[in-house]
């Protein structure tokens, strides 16, 4: 069908909104590998982080910055100098940059989490525009919990920020209250009534809290709204944001219905998922719409029958539209390292670094001994290990032998290695897993809690790679750990030292919305 010509920008907030997801938070190489395929998939904007929240986070957006050409970087900022200041050094480096400073407008905000007056708010607003273009002249401003907020006083707002020279008026509904109908309507009765509005571009940023973030977003699309903001799996804070893939696929499958288009080459959108999804830790669950794993399976008879017959019977998109490939058997013990990096590249994984492909390549022999013929989700799993492993600072796992039979309390015996020092040390425990966690704890002492374990197996067959997801907690701080391989109990291992190294790094991050002083 012929694309519209009315244009849809699509602004991407995984490394932003995405990381606040509980224990998603990402370093700068893994910010940066997702950043890359953003730009593959030609995002428009990435919001690439809100650089006052820690050393860490300055350095991602710095660097995202200095190595992405494609797409607009954008700086999260609260209407506050330090972070404006700090925003606006972040993106220097950024062929094309943008500031998005917030405030909220909601009466509830404004008591009890600000305590200030509408006045103070709107004056606090401009001040921080007008500081904004000492660092670029793509300004979005949002009134944060818009959903909740009154309408006059919104609009009010809205006419200064844009009489101040933001461009983009973000609508967000900040904690996902809205139904489709209203949240339509409320865009289009701004766009209406805020004289000044033909000088911004209207977008919204809907969170999922009853499930409706990309019924919102899309119902803002057809009353006016020309910017989404979106993440990849729908990850984002509590129960997430609307998803880039359903936006994206919703607008371009029904062009009889929107009046606009995105630029996204919807290929790389399945490489994205299961990038962001392995470096997170958050699994995508099998039915989820485009990205899940059973999104084009016919498992009843009379489907698969009709599909054979004539494919639009029961599909409406296409697989390889959206990046499914067929699962190839694609290398063996016998492939040399060109092959390796071939492929990975045809799968969305651009390796230039001679090292990183040594690495790789090490850990794709030893695959190779042990499971004969590695697939394509192997190499995506391959490729997913936490780079937490490359600093002097990081538990290694040396060798672990378990124990369990159905006679005796399984049993573990471990040995790590940390900065060339190596530490032994054995436990039992109510299961293999188990009583590997309760050794390995013996030598960390880390008193965490732990909070999610979880295993997926990569491939199909008792041979598979088991990839395990572990989630803990110390004192407030959320952290995934992953982990990969063909034994389940060395899977978990993995991921219980990949979580605790990251523990050990975490330094404390500012929350934007919640810690607003
Ligand atoms: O949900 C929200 O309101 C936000 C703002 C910072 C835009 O994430
Ligand atoms: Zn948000």
């Amino acid at each position: 069908m012929e694309s519209n010509s009315d244009k849809l920008v699509i602004f991407d907030t995984t490394l932003r909104d995405g990381e606040q997801s509980p224990g998603a938070s990402m370093n700068v190489s893994e910010k940066l590998r997702i950043a890359k395929i953003l730009e593959k998939l030609n995002v428009d904007v990435i919001e690439a982080g809100f650089p006052i929240a820690s050393k860490g986070d300055f350095e991602a957006v710095f660097n995202i910055s200095s190595n992405i050409k494609n797409s607009t970087i954008c700086a999260l900022a609260r209407a506050m100098d330090k972070d404006i200041d700090a925003a606006g050094e972040a993106i220097k480096p950024a062929e094309s940059s943008r500031i998005h400073t917030f405030i909220a407008t909601s009466e509830i905000h404004m008591q009890k989490k600000l305590n200030m007056s509408k006045d103070e708010v709107v004056s606090q607003a401009i001040k921080s525009i007008k500081r904004i273009k000492k660092y670029t002249n793509d300004i979005e401003f949002s009134p944060e919990d818009a959903g909740r907020s009154e309408f006059d006083f919104l609009s009010r707002i809205i006419e200064k920020a844009i009489d101040a020279g933001a461009n983009t008026i973000n609508i967000p509904d900040t904690v996902g209250y809205n139904i489709p109908e209203q949240f339509g309507d409320l865009v289009k009765r701004l766009i209406h009534n805020v004289p000044n509005s033909d000088k911004a571009i209207f977008s919204v940023h809907c969170h999922n809290d009853l499930g409706l973030a990309v019924a919102n977003s899309l119902s803002a699309v057809m009353n006016g709204a020309r910017q989404v903001e979106c993440t990849i799996n729908g990850l984002g804070e509590r129960a997430g944001n609307a998803s880039l893939e359903e936006v994206v696929m919703t607008v371009k499958t029904r062009q009889d219905i929107f009046p606009c288009d995105t630029r996204i080459n919807t290929k790389h959108i399945v490489p994205a998922s299961k990038l962001v999804s392995s470096i997170t830790g958050f699994p995508v669950q099998p039915n989820k719409a485009i990205v899940g794993a059973n999104a084009f399976a016919h498992e009843s008879g009379i489907h698969q029958d009709g599909v054979l017959k004539h494919r639009e019977t029961y599909e409406i998109m296409k697989a390889q539209d959206v990046g499914w490939l067929e699962n190839k058997l694609v290398l063996g013990k016998h492939s040399g390292r060109n092959a390796l990096k071939t492929r990975l590249s045809e799968i969305g994984h651009e390796i230039k670094d001679s090292n990183e492909l040594n690495i790789l390549f090490k850990k794709f022999k030893d695959l190779a001994d042990i499971k004969h013929e590695i697939y394509d989700d192997d190499l995506h799993s391959l490729i997913s290990n936490s780079s937490s492993e490359e600093s002097s600072l990081a538990y290694n796992l040396v060798n672990i032998r378990s124990i369990s039979d159905s006679k005796s309390e399984p049993y573990s015996e471990i040995m790590l290695e940390k900065n060339n020092k190596s530490f032994e040390s054995k436990s039992n425990g109510g299961g293999p897993v188990d009583a590997a966690f309760k050794a390995i704890e013996k030598i960390v002492g880390s008193n965490s809690k732990l909070q999610l374990y979880s295993v997926n197996n990569i491939t199909d067959g008792t041979d598979s790679l088991g990839e395990v997801t572990v989630r803990i907690e110390k004192k407030g701080i959320i952290v995934n750990g992953i982990g990969s391989d063909t034994d389940i109990v060395i899977a978990s291992a993995k991921a219980y030292l990949d979580a605790i190294n990251k523990l050990n790094m975490k330094e404390k991050i500012v929350h934007p919305q919640l810690d607003h002083v």
